[in-house]
């Protein structure tokens, strides 16, 4: 099963609920975080300097390493293929060489799950490019990450156009049904009404994930919310994501 979190609009909370789910999914599976956003940020989340090894997912792409030499273990039953920020090589691998190759992120995929991983969770960049094009028409699940605030609600039906013109151009064969909501605060009047118009929505499972303070500590700490605030209020929301995909 292969899931990616996206959404064009920057900041709403991709790559925090891209490592949430993942170490949700890992309690009783074999997960793999990839990180496909040039900005590496769920990399510097979990990697200090002792655990990032020479290569991440550019030289993967490139064909300069093997895909084992890349994956890094961040916990029990979950690793990560990393994304340098600085160095990488991923974004122009997209711009070049990725056009030459059919599926290339089909092939990547195929070969981590003869690896043994059961769940692949992809970050990807606050963008709709080529590269995020040929990431979503190859994953299983897109999961659209919105904040709770009036463009980036607005952004949301562009998200999913741009997703049914991938479906129908790239043959993507993905669910696109889930939504997390993020950063709500129920005590603002506006937000109870973004959930109640999404929660009408014909087709659409919502899920909300309220603003809270620990999860953007449990970052600064490298950490992952469970650790940081085991009673965390929002953690069940992940489990609940977890059961239906
Ligand atoms: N529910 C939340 N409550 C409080 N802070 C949050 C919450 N979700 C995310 N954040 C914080 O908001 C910031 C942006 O989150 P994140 O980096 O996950 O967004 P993103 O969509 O991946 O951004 P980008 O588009 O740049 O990749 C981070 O500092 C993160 O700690
Ligand atoms: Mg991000």
């Amino acid at each position: 099963m292969i899931v990616a979190l996206g959404n064009m609009k920057g900041g709403v909370g991709k790559s925090s609920m891209t490592g949430m789910l993942a170490k949700e999914l890992s309690k009783d599976k074999k997960v793999i975080m990839l990180d496909l956003d040039q900005q590496g940020n769920v990399s510097d989340w979990f990697l200090t300097d002792d655990l990032f090894k020479q290569h991440d997912i550019g030289d993967v792409m490139n064909k300069k390493v093997e895909v084992e030499d890349a994956i890094v273990q961040v916990r029990k039953n979950l690793d990560i293929i990393p994304c340098f920020a600085i160095g990488g090589e991923l974004k122009n691998w997209s711009e070049t060489e990725m056009t030459r190759v059919k599926n290339p992120f089909h092939k990547l995929f195929k070969r981590l799950h003869q690896l043994g991983y059961n769940y692949i969770v992809c970050d990807t960049s606050p963008s709709m490019s080529a590269l995020e094009r040929e990431i979503f028409s190859a994953v299983d699940e897109i999961i659209t990450v919105a904040g709770a605030e009036r463009f980036s609600f607005e952004g949301i039906e562009s998200f999913q156009s741009h997703l049914e013109e991938i479906r129908e151009n790239l043959d993507g064969n993905f669910n696109n049904d889930k939504l997390i909501l993020n950063r709500v605060n129920e005590s603002f009047g506006a937000h109870k009404g973004y959930m109640q118009q999404l929660r009408e929505k014909e087709g659409i499972k919502l899920f909300v994930v309220g603003q809270s303070q620990s999860i953007a500590n449990a970052q600064l700490k490298r950490q992952f919310l469970d650790e940081y605030d085991s009673k965390n209020k929002w953690l069940p929301v992940m489990a609940q994501i977890g059961e239906v995909i």
